[in-house]
């Protein structure tokens, strides 16, 4: 097979694929909410609007809902009407865009699934000139914190479907679109498969298998096979070469091996191809397609075989797989009557152009080579670092409860120029890294002070100041031991300083700020007062000096004295704090003048 692969097919293939993706726009209309479908799988129609109904492919049977639930960036648009062909599915027929500029990462997070489970992700993109501008861009596809592929649309009418098999180590797998530089990031559809771990072993929590392509020999009807015949939902694309090859099938069910590692569909393996002239071998070639960021791609050839005819006793199909001339097994192969073997190369191949896979003969064959489907496999690492998982689990929570956009996607501290804004990070040789800071000002929060923030156990400092946080403050954040700063100014928080926070500000380790707030320590809330420095002007607690410890002391002890003396006449003494200005005539927690340590 000439030239690249995959690429070669493409024109026609891809038109196939529209054709029978296209019976998925004639399909009902669905109102079944949720995420997961009841086989786990996740089928967004991107950038069709959040309210829309979902629909039904009527091929498949599979439900395509607005990804909205799935985002917090971007925006939708129509394909320009000259694309969209009747024969289109309506999953292409509108796209989601991110804006941002180039660095901009915008992630989708599918879930949620079981944790640590091997998925089968696929994107597709379809430009179709939606932005007016007739320039297809070129941007980058991560999935987690690992970079997954480039993807450089070529033409504004040929359909770009990419696919990974990997491990999702979290409860939910995070497939980000990364401006490079080179136009604007769009998506048409994007899918989820869980596959049982024992399939594809060659992929772990290391190493993501990234398709080149996905064949079905013999079929010449062009119809590519997916669910329902693959429970997997795989793409089995026909592959013919009717001058060399002639086809074989059967009518029988073939079945897998017990424990099979690919689980190949019957109906892909039914189908087979065999050389017409029959001391030929059965030749196939793919290219190398480096990129910048993986300029020598290791790959995985999986050639998946059954004999499909009751072969006479004196008759025998034996066969050599070799790989650039060299020989895989040791021996001959012979393929079982109606039961799937697979062969790969378990070391990735590396550092060649091009590819080429022979199955030749062996001497003592009495019938040519059959080679039934293949899979070609780019291998990819998936060792990028991510953030703690506590972090994460806290991170997401509050992004949840406050409905934070920012650029709050993907996993909050990496990689390291992708993190969230308003985040500190640490990053460690021996250790994930961990959220150390997290700065809220002037978000527009509402709402209780989360409890999540004391789930970021490394956390030394939290800015909420100037946002509209009600209710009171919790006593959990005084747990957080590296916590030194906390920043609560303006805001409607109401109820006391709890004891917690109190005892840290007075031994010196918590700074806390928490003026303007009109409720806080209130009438009927009194706030045991804390230390405060000298003259202060805010309504921080400032740290405790060991050195000002007698000083302050002996201060307090007259003060003391003196508004004993003046309880009477109940005289306050004038702060230059902005907040007791406003209070009403009570004393307030942050609103003590010079050392007074007043218990009301
Ligand atoms: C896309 O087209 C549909 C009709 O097919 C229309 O209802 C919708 O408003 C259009 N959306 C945008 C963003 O132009
Ligand atoms: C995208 O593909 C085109 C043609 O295939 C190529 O010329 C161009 O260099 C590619 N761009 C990138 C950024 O890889
Ligand atoms: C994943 O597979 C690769 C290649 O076989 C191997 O080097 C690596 O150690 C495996 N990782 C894990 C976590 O098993
Ligand atoms: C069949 O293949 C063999 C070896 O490749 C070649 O020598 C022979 O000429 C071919 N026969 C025909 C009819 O093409
Ligand atoms: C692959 O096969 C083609 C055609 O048979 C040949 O030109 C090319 O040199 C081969 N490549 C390798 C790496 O063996
Ligand atoms: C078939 O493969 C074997 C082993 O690589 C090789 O020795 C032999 O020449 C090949 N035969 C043909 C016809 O290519
Ligand atoms: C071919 O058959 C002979 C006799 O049965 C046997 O000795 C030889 O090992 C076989 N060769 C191969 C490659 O299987
Ligand atoms: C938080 O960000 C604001 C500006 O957005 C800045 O003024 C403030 O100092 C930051 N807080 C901390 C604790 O760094
Ligand atoms: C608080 O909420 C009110 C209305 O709910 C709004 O007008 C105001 O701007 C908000 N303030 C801040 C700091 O977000
Ligand atoms: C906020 O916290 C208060 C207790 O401090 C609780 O009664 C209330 O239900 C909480 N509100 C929300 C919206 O969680
Ligand atoms: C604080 O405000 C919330 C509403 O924001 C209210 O439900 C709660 O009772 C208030 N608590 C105190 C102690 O005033
Ligand atoms: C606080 O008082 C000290 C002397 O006790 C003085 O040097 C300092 O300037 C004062 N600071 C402010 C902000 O008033």
């Amino acid at each position: 097979m000439e030239g690249p692969w995959p690429r070669a097919m493409a024109a026609w293939w891809w038109w196939m694929s529209l054709l029978l993706l296209g019976i998925a726009g004639c399909g009902g209309v669905l109102q079944v909410h949720g995420q997961v479908d009841n086989l786990g799988f996740i089928s967004l129609d991107c950038g069709l609007p959040e309210n829309a109904a979902g629909y039904v492919d009527s091929t498949t049977k599979l439900r395509f809902t607005s990804d909205a639930g799935f985002i917090n960036a971007g925006t939708n648009h129509n394909m320009s009407s000259e694309y969209i062909t009747p024969l289109m599915g309506k999953s292409w027929h509108n796209v989601r865009s991110f804006g941002g500029g180039a660095g901009a990462r915008s992630c989708y997070t599918l879930g949620p699934l079981v944790a640590g489970l091997k998925h089968l992700v696929r994107a597709k993109f379809m430009y179709g000139n939606y932005d007016g501008l007739n320039k297809a861009p070129v941007f980058d596809l991560h999935v987690g914190v690992n970079y997954w592929t480039t993807v450089n649309i070529s033409n504004a009418n040929t359909p770009e479907i990419y696919e990974i098999i990997a491990v999702v180590p979290g409860d939910s797998a995070e497939v980000c679109l990364v401006n490079t530089g080179s136009g604007t990031p769009f998506i048409s559809a994007l899918d989820l498969r869980p596959l049982e771990n024992g399939l594809y072993p060659m992929s772990n929590s290391t190493q993501g298998l990234v398709l080149l392509t996905r064949s079905n020999f013999g079929p010449t009807d062009g119809v590519i096979l997916r669910y329902p015949d693959d429970p997997h939902d795989r793409f089995w694309i026909p592959q013919s070469k009717p001058t060399e090859w002639s086809e074989i099938s059967t009518a029988k069910r073939v079945h897998n091996m017990e424990g099979s590692s690919f689980d190949v569909p019957s109906a892909v393996m039914q189908t087979a191809v065999t050389p017409i002239n029959s001391s030929s071998p059965i030749q196939f070639t793919w290219d190398a397609e480096p990129s910048a960021n993986v300029p020598d791609p290791g790959y995985i050839c999986i050639l998946h075989f059954s004999e499909l005819q009751p072969l006479p006793v004196n008759a025998l199909r034996q066969f050599y797989v070799t790989l650039n001339g060299q020989l895989w097994l040791g021996k001959g192969l012979t393929p079982q009557y109606l039961y799937t073997n697979a062969v790969f190369n378990g070391i990735p191949s590396h550092g060649s152009h091009q590819y080429n896979v022979s199955l030749n003969a062996t001497t003592n064959s009495t019938v040519p080579p059959i080679l039934n489907a293949i899979e070609i496999f780019s291998v990819l690492p998936t060792t990028g670092i991510t953030t703690a998982t506590q972090d994460v689990s806290a991170m997401a929570a509050i992004r949840g409860m406050y409905k934070v956009k920012k650029n709050w996607m993907g996993d909050p501290c990496m990689p390291k120029n992708f993190a969230w804004k308003g985040l500190g990070c640490s990053y460690t040789v021996s250790s994930p890294p961990i959220v150390t800071g997290l700065n809220l000002s002037s978000s527009g929060l509402s709402g209780n002070l989360s409890s999540s923030f004391a789930g970021l156990k490394g956390l030394q400092y939290l800015d909420l100041s100037r946002n509209n946080l009600t209710g009171s403050i919790p006593d959990t954040l005084s747990q957080l031991s590296s916590l030194t700063l906390i920043d609560l100014t303006d805001n409607q928080l109401n109820g006391s300083i709890p004891p917690g926070l109190v005892k840290r500000t007075q031994d010196g380790s918590l700074t806390l700020r928490y003026g303007n707030n009109p409720n806080l320590c209130s009438s009927g809330n009194y706030c045991r007062p804390l230390e405060k420095q000298k003259n202060s002007t805010d309504t921080s607690l400032y740290k405790y000096q060991w050195k000002r410890l007698i000083l302050v002391i002996l201060v307090l002890s007259v003060v003391i004295l003196c508004i004993k003396m003046r309880r009477q006449g109940r005289t306050r003494r004038v702060s230059r704090d902005h907040t007791l200005r406003t209070t009403r005539g009570t004393y307030r927690y942050g609103s003590i003048t010079v050392g007074s340590r007043i218990v009301n």
